[in-house]
């Protein structure tokens, strides 16, 4: 206790010596650079170490010699983060044994994934960007923030902003899709609204900027595979989102498993020293991803553990997350002078400030108090924001006769489908403190929302998966159990319109969850055959966390509404956009492919030098599929319809001083009120290095009653037009652009100019 006085005298002593003029930036540098004045070189090293809980674990469980050592090594001030520790109680525990044994008392910092919410949970990230609202997912965050916060978590390991544009990857589902700059938006968005502008506060928790970099190209999809991408791809496609965070003031960054192009992204010094510290002028700290320090050597990349603590700390990472490499031979590097001690020195100060700005060194308990937690985790306010949420992700693929919206009253309903009364694959993959099978259930939200005279006739059909199921689990699909086929038939038969609720079961998605083949698994397109031949109206409720290759879907079933994994309020929400009480208005950002060939598929892809069809075979094409997606970036439908006018620009010449502005009206020409995402691309047909064929660079939701007309303005700056070179310069050429404006990256329409200088 007295280290602990100690520590919280000087932080006030300081606090209140400070005069007016000094910033809160000056304030934190004195004290903690006091501290570090008298810091051992072990404990600063004890700062870079990141140990797991052994109740929880994300990862592959670490080995007993640092299970059993654990405690020792926290009293000892030799761990200074922890991650899976969470809940008022245990994070008031475990801080207790660092603040109260350790010789300085410094507070441990507590992170954990929190990544679509603590126990509300939102609709997985995929799906919020769907939403193409970004406010959306700062609110989502500032609520997770509020619960995470009270729950004794300072840090959640969020947002993930690899830009994903391959299906079989199973994180598509942490990140926003196949676009940087929606990526950048969104990733900016969520900061903030971890964040807030002061992290002290106790309802804003500390953000992570995930995987830096390169995650998300791994080859064939399969997780943790080898990414080799050109410096084009990098500067222009993985980069500009973490750039974005960085400027935005993301407390930390994680770097991530991969190799790239030869050298694993934790040892990679370009990324982290050179990029990110030095021309980013970044001053947060680089967490390892887990055990991703070790994994140099497994790599190929160092001799053993030593000289992966060597690679690692040399190349900028700050924080060893469950390696134990930087605890056990980082002093030994210093004494043999292969290590500079001013590494440690910068890593342990860049991590004790955010200590710091979150206050643990003014109150190490402050956030670990059982009253707020109860008061404020879960709660209804909270559910409702899940259920607003959730509805505004979801994306309307089809709607055949204008099927949808159903009227309550409607006289019979069949619910089949093996996602259609599950409780809990709507959580999602990385579902923190999520209850199992505590999601409101599609049958359950239809039946709320029908009158008491409608004759809901539920069904299952067919198991997905059999046996058990979870985070560490791997599942096994149902492929012979037909017993309840003729029962789902027969609902079918009996009923007006069928919902058939199928996709995918959550733990498909997420970690090691990697696939060569998207279609529906298991029995479900059987069943959904045999439920077609009785009854032509279907409405298909997707449920999933990658797009999925749905062809007879998409020709046979009347309406598809894609809901994601909508979380905590999953039916209820599915129902308000069902019955009409809110009418879609998503959009995808990652296109759906014809098939799993065809992967990865973007739309914001090259040229080829043979792009379309000549007298032969000689063109960029499959022999047996088409080349376009099924469903396009940027595709949803809405209950109404919109008219674009036609699209001007301001002027044909623009100096890059001048502002570009297009106009066009949009109306709404539908029966129903609604909200349609309008969408800008360009395109810089001929450049120094050639440029994708179209390029989301802005858009807008706009909300219009039915009949109402507005008219529409963008305004791009010549910067909007520039881009990365393969050598990370940024160039904005003159000549000629294309613009093109629309519903979708594929129903455009275009008008050009040229940029003089
Ligand atoms: C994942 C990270 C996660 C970490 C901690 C790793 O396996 O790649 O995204 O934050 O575990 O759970």
């Amino acid at each position: 206790m007295r280290k602990l006085t100690i520590l919280l005298a000087s932080c006030l002593l300081f606090t209140f010596a400070c005069t007016k003029q000094e910033n809160k930036t000056d304030k934190c540098d004195q004290f903690v650079d006091q501290l570090m004045a008298k810091m051992t070189l072990e404990e600063k090293i004890g700062q870079l170490n990141q140990c797991t809980s052994r109740w929880e674990m994300t990862g592959p469980a670490p080995s007993s010699e640092y299970s059993q050592n654990l405690l020792e090594d926290i009293k000892n001030g030799k761990v200074g983060s922890m991650l899976n520790v969470n809940g008022a109680k245990a994070t008031r525990e475990a801080q207790k044994l660092a603040v109260e044994n350790s010789r300085l008392g410094i507070p441990l910092l507590f992170g954990y994934d929190v990544i679509h919410g603590y126990k509300t949970m939102f609709p997985i990230p995929l799906a919020e960007a769907s939403s193409w609202e970004p406010e959306l997912a700062k609110l989502s965050a500032q609520v997770t923030a509020k619960e995470t916060a009270a729950s004794g978590v300072h840090w959640t390991f969020a947002p993930m902003m690899d830009v994903g544009r391959d299906a079989r990857w199973g994180r598509v589902m942490e990140g926003c899709g196949e676009d940087p700059y929606l990526a950048s938006i969104f990733s900016v968005a969520r900061v903030n609204g971890f964040q807030d502008s002061d992290l002290s506060k106790d309802n804003t928790i500390a953000a992570c900027a995930k995987h830096f970099a390169g995650y998300a190209f791994s080859e064939s999809g399969r997780d943790y595979n080898t990414v080799d991408i050109g410096s084009y791809t990098l500067h222009n496609i993985i980069l500009p989102p973490f750039k974005a965070v960085a400027k935005a003031g993301v407390a930390s960054f994680m770097n991530s498993f991969n190799l790239i192009n030869g050298t694993p992204s934790t040892a990679n010094s370009y990324l982290q020293r050179e990029l990110l510290k030095k021309e980013w002028n970044y001053k947060g700290f680089v967490v390892s991803d887990w055990a991703s320090i070790k994994e140099i050597s497994t790599h190929g990349a160092a001799e053993n553990l030593k000289e992966a603590a060597l690679l690692a700390i040399k190349a900028g990472c700050d924080m060893d997350m469950e390696s134990h490499a930087y605890p056990k031979h980082l002093e030994e590097l210093i004494l043999e002078g292969k290590v500079d001690e001013q590494l440690i020195d910068d890593a342990a100060r860049r991590i004790l400030k955010i200590k710091y700005k979150l206050g643990l060194f003014i109150d190490p308990y402050k956030y670990s108090n059982k009253k707020r937690e109860k008061e404020l985790v879960y709660n209804e306010e909270n559910k409702a924001v899940a259920r607003t949420v959730a509805k505004r992700s979801m994306v309307l693929l089809k709607n055949k006769d204008q099927l949808l919206p159903l009227s309550k009253e409607i006289k019979s309903i069949a619910v089949i489908g093996p996602l259609a009364a599950d409780k809990d694959i709507p959580l999602g993959s990385w579902r923190a403190k999520a209850m199992e099978n505590s999601a409101v259930s599609l049958l359950e939200g239809i039946q709320v929302a029908v009158s008491p005279k409608t004759k809901v006739n539920y069904s299952k059909g067919c198991n997905l998966s059999i046996g058990k199921r979870g985070f560490r689990t791997e599942l096994t699909y149902e492929e012979n159990n037909k017993s309840e086929f003729p029962a789902a038939i027969k609902a079918a038969q009996n009923s007006e319109v069928v919902i058939m609720a199928l996709g995918e079961d959550c733990w498909q998605t997420g970690e090691a969850r990697s696939q060569t083949d998207i279609r529906l698994k298991g029995q479900q397109l059987e069943l959904f055959e045999a439920i077609k031949k009785v009854n032509e109206n279907i409405v298909v409720v997707l449920m999933n966390g990658r797009p999925i290759a749905i062809p007879e879907l998409a020709e046979s079933a009347n309406a598809i509404l894609e809901s994601w994994f909508p979380g905590s309020e999953a039916g209820n929400a599915i129902a308000d956009v069902l019955f009409g009480d809110y009418n879609p208005a998503g959009k995808l950002t990652i296109s759906f492919p014809q098939n799993v060939g065809q992967c990865p598929i973007y739309y914001n892809h090259m040229n080829t030098g043979r792009p379309t069809k000549g007298g032969n075979v000689f063109w960029s094409h499959f022999t047996d599929s088409p080349n376009t997606a099924l469903y396009p970036f940027g595709y949803g439908l809405s209950y109404t319809s919109f008219e674009y006018g036609s699209v001007s620009i301001n002027k044909n010449n623009f100096t890059k001083k001048d502002s570009i502005e297009v106009s066009f009206s949009l109306k709404n020409t539908g029966e129903y009120d609604g909200e349609e995402v309008v969408q800008l691309y360009i395109q810089d047909p001929k450049a120094k290095y050639a440029r994708p064929i179209k390029e989301l660079k802005a858009f807008q939701k706009i909300k219009l009653n039915k009949g109402q007309s507005e008219q529409i303005r963008f305004q791009l700056s010549s910067s909007d037009l520039g881009y990365y070179s393969p050598d990370g310069e940024f160039l904005i050429e003159s000549g000629a652009y294309n613009i093109y404006v629309g519903t979708n990256s594929q129903e455009v329409q275009k008008v050009n100019f040229t940029l003089i200088n």
